[in-house]
């Protein structure tokens, strides 16, 4: 018995409390699942996975008594399970089941089953052990997997043929890549063939579950050993075929280019040491998306891959449409970013003019520090000096950034003269020519013709509006 489990239990009272209930209602009841892996894993978890050998709801029910008031229980009748909130914690009860599937279905065929049946069903032997809480048993580790050594070794293991498991229920696919990734676990060679073997069935599974595996992904310390696994396992191909795509190096007349799919997951693998943000790291797997679509190869200049920014831009809501990823602010967010990432870089140019500065930090907007992030993490090289160079040229381009916005305020950038202002002063209607003057402004200030203030801005709208044929009625 691993005596490192029961203080863990014991000092959590839910665990007695379930005892007692399951011991009123004549029922063996065990905490199973992921919660036992995070308990060995000292992951901190909120979700604890109940089951019994008999009815959920009824243990639930009594546990939920016992609690008091403040326990809310939900009772999903038609799944025989049932769940209880209580001070931030979500318990959920089920009956052990033994299940089938058919293959056409991720819904199984479910009968009531024994313990084993239940571990039996489950998707990786780290996330099939039990602990009982019986009273003759209590705090027993049952571990018909060996899943305790798979989490010593650092090892994701299903616990029948991977194929079954797999096929069963195929986002578990996604979910084995997923806890490697998250746990920094190797996948063993046979499960990882099965996942090969399986990875087609992975179509009968909706885009949310697998967008949320996916950004789960995303969101660890080091994505990029989850995408190499999907690259690998043929997954990626068929859940997001651009990313795919950027595998490969071609070579004409010696001169080759780089393989932009591991480039990419290095980028977001930097990316990730300076931000948690899902949708700049997101930036940095789309930054290049576009590359292999508008690459070209030229006797001199060698491998182009002109425009690649803007075609990229224009794909991010395609992709984030079909990836059911929002289509809000965070889509328009990533497809800037994925549109400026090389604007910085042209920047480091000594003799860039201020009005260059002064248009990309329009168009970032307060996002130019994402931007500034994205492009030093878009820094894959490997030779010390070189990278040594672009960082001190980034520097100095955050400089220039700063003291052109001290000065010029395009940040956040305000019409100096409004639409109303026009329509009064000229004493006309709504219409086109009133954006044709702000806009005129607006390039005016950006090119630095002007200074971003009221009274200059105001003198150009007269200007402007004379040689249009306006007349104004004050000045
Ligand atoms: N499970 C499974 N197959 C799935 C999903 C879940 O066998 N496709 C089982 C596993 O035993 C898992 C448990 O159900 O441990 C609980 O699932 P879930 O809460 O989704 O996952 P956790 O393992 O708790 O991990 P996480 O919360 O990180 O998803």
């Amino acid at each position: 018995m691993p005596h490192d489990f029961i203080p863990t239990l014991q000092s959590n009272s839910i665990f007695s409390l379930v005892s007692k209930a399951a011991t009123s209602k004549n029922l063996k009841a065990y905490v199973v699942g992921g919660y036992v892996r995070d308990v060995v894993l000292k992951r901190e978890s909120k979700d604890i996975d109940f089951v019994c050998v008999g009815s959920g709801i009824e243990l639930a029910k009594e546990v939920a008594k016992l609690l008091g008031q403040d326990a809310k229980l939900s009772v999903y009748k038609n799944f025989g399970t049932a769940s209880i909130h209580h001070q931030g914690f979500e318990y959920e009860f089920v009956g052990a089941r033994k299940e089938s599937y058919r293959s056409d279905s991720r819904n199984p065929i479910v009968e009531d089953g024994t313990l084993e049946d239940d571990q039996n069903r489950r998707d990786f032997t780290i996330n099939a052990m039990a602990i009982s809480l019986s009273e003759e048993d209590y705090g027993v580790l049952i571990d018909p997997f060996q899943g305790m050594e798979d989490l010593r070794n650092m090892i994701i293991r299903t616990p029948l043929e991977p194929a079954i498991t797999f096929s069963d229920d195929p986002l578990r696919m996604l979910r084995a890549i997923r806890f490697a990734t998250q746990l920094h676990f190797d996948i063993e060679p046979d499960t990882f063939d099965g996942l090969i073997q399986q990875a087609e069935r992975i179509s009968i599974i909706s885009q949310e579950r697998i967008t949320d595996e996916l950004n789960k992904i995303i969101i660890a310390e080091k994505p990029s050993y989850g995408f190499q696994l999907l690259f690998h396992s043929g997954l990626l191909k068929l859940i997001f075929p651009e990313m795919a795509n950027l595998q490969g190096i071609q070579k004409i007349n010696g001169k080759a280019h780089k393989d932009n799919f591991y480039h990419t997951i290095q980028v977001l693998d930097n990316i990730c040491k300076m931000t948690d943000s899902l949708w700049l790291r997101w930036a940095a797997i789309l930054h290049d998306i576009a590359k292999p679509a508008t690459q070209r190869f030229h006797e001199k200049a060698g491998w182009t891959f002109h425009g690649h920014e803007d075609l990229g831009a224009k794909w991010v809501p395609k992709i984030f449409k079909r990836m059911k990823l929002p289509l809000d602010e965070r889509m328009k967010y990533v497809q800037k970013l994925v549109k400026l990432h090389l604007r910085p870089i042209a920047l480091v140019n000594d003799k860039v003019t201020d009005s260059a500065i002064r248009r990309m930090v329009f168009e970032a907007g307060s996002d130019v520090s994402d931007l500034m992030i994205l492009c030093k993490a878009d820094v894959t090289s490997k030779n010390p000096e070189r990278v040594k160079k672009y960082q001190s040229n980034f520097k100095k381009v955050e400089k220039k950034i700063e003291e052109v916005e001290a000065r010029d305020k395009v940040m956040n950038f305000n019409p100096p003269v409004s639409g109303e202002e026009i329509i009064e002063v000229f004493d006309i209607k709504p219409s086109k020519v009133i954006g044709d003057i702000k806009s005129e402004i607006k390039e005016a200030i950006l090119e630095g013709k002007i200074k971003n203030q009221k009274k200059e801005a105001f003198e150009l709208m007269l200007k402007i509006g004379k040689k249009k044929g306006l007349t104004a009625k004050r000045s």
